[in-house]
């Protein structure tokens, strides 16, 4: 039997593997296709990685290198050997890794030196802002890709300037959007629901990870300041990213309106976004839930590899500086927010797809 090692390292992995593993489970018994799950261990709390895959069915993993938290460089390092070593020991025929995280980067480049091929879904999307990690491990990742699995257009486009063949180019659609809508009659309001005084349409959501926006206490201070006032009063569910927890110790008093609560499960949070009045956040995935969802989404970046998410979808670049917010948001109370579609393919069927085309090839 041909075998996949299938990669996952960080919460944001987690909603792409799983539809990719449903659809490799559902060619049953006789399937040709088999697979070993390797979680690097980037992402170790329940929180960021045990409910996830509790809630979201994926089968307990293979093998966990377990490398923890580090550096950029100690963490890539540390998956590098651990991978290595697990390769060595028991070869795979193809490296599958999902996203742009730094277990995606490093697990491509120790497959790739052991001449272990590997494909990679979400792959050619740009943000075009080399200060963020996971722009340079897209780059890295997609420089050493032989089988590549788009979600877009534009991704297709960036590919095919990068002097890829179009052989190589596989637009399946969006693994993630598989995962919401197969999950979506399970999404369900936190225990928090209540004693928070939600209501439908009555609450803002509000999640912030990125190092630019929260590793400076001045600077997360003053966004969650303008983004209480913005708010005029209604609640600002703010599930906080241990990354953030560090620097929000170190903010003094923060907004009456603002709730914060420990990251959230997968259903509970979609959940939240699905009832919220707006979602703002430094994210790039949860651009691409509220734009199937059609929920109003304000990024607090100053780019996006998502572009389709604003051209189709419901989301719109504020920018890094908080001043800027106060009118977009106005323009959600006004009810001026703008409607959108969604983006071909992202339909609940990309897992399939991805199947397919590795049966084909494999
Ligand atoms: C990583 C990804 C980012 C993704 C995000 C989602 C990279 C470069 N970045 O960023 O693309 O959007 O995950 O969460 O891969 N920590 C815990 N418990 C955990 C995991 C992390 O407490 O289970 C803490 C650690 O102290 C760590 C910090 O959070 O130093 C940051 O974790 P890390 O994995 O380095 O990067 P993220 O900021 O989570």
């Amino acid at each position: 039997m041909t075998r996949i090692d299938i990669i996952a390292g960080a919460r944001p992995n987690f909603m792409k593997i799983a539809s990719i593993i449903r659809a490799l489970e559902a060619r049953g018994p006789d399937k040709r296709l088999g697979y070993r799950l390797v979680h690097t261990g980037q992402h170790y709390d329940a929180r960021m990685s045990g409910d996830f895959f509790a809630q979201l069915g994926i089968p307990e993993p293979h093998v966990n290198l377990e490398v923890g938290s580090g550096t950029q460089a100690s963490q890539a390092a540390a998956i590098m050997v651990g991978y290595e070593a697990l390769l060595s020991g028991s070869r795979s025929d193809l490296c599958l890794v999902v996203g742009d995280v730094t277990s995606t980067m490093a697990c491509a480049i120790a497959a790739q030196k052991l001449c272990v091929p590997v494909a990679h879904v979400e792959a050619g999307i740009r943000s075009g802002d080399w200060r963020m990690p996971e722009e340079i491990n897209r780059m890295v990742t997609d420089a050493i890709t032989d089988l590549f699995f788009t979600t877009s257009e534009t991704a297709n486009a960036n590919l095919r300037r990068a002097g890829v063949q179009e052989d190589r180019i596989h637009f399946v659609g969006n693994t993630m959007i598989d995962t919401l809508l197969f999950n979506w009659d399970r999404l369900r309001a936190p225990a928090f629901w209540q004693a928070l005084g939600l209501a439908d349409g009555g609450y803002f959501v509000l999640t912030l990870h990125r190092p630019a926006n929260v590793d400076m206490p001045e600077g997360l201070g003053a966004w969650l300041r303008t983004i209480g006032t913005a708010a005029r009063g209604l609640p600002v569910v703010f599930p906080v990213h241990p990354r953030t927890a560090k620097t929000l110790r170190a903010i003094g008093a923060l907004p009456e309106n603002l709730r914060p609560v420990e990251p959230q499960p997968y259903f509970e949070f979609n959940y939240l976004v699905r009832h919220a009045k707006a979602v703002m956040t430094d994210s790039g995935g949860i651009t691409e839930e509220t734009t199937v969802m059609g929920v109003p989404c304000l990024t607090l970046r100053d780019t996006t590899e998502r572009p389709e998410t604003i051209t189709m979808g419901t989301n719109e670049l504020i920018g890094t500086d908080p001043s800027k917010l106060k009118d977009a948001l106005d323009r959600v109370f006004d009810g001026r927010w703008k409607t959108g579609r969604v983006p071909e393919r992202w339909d609940g069927r990309t897992g399939e797809r991805i199947v397919s085309v590795l049966e084909r090839v494999l």
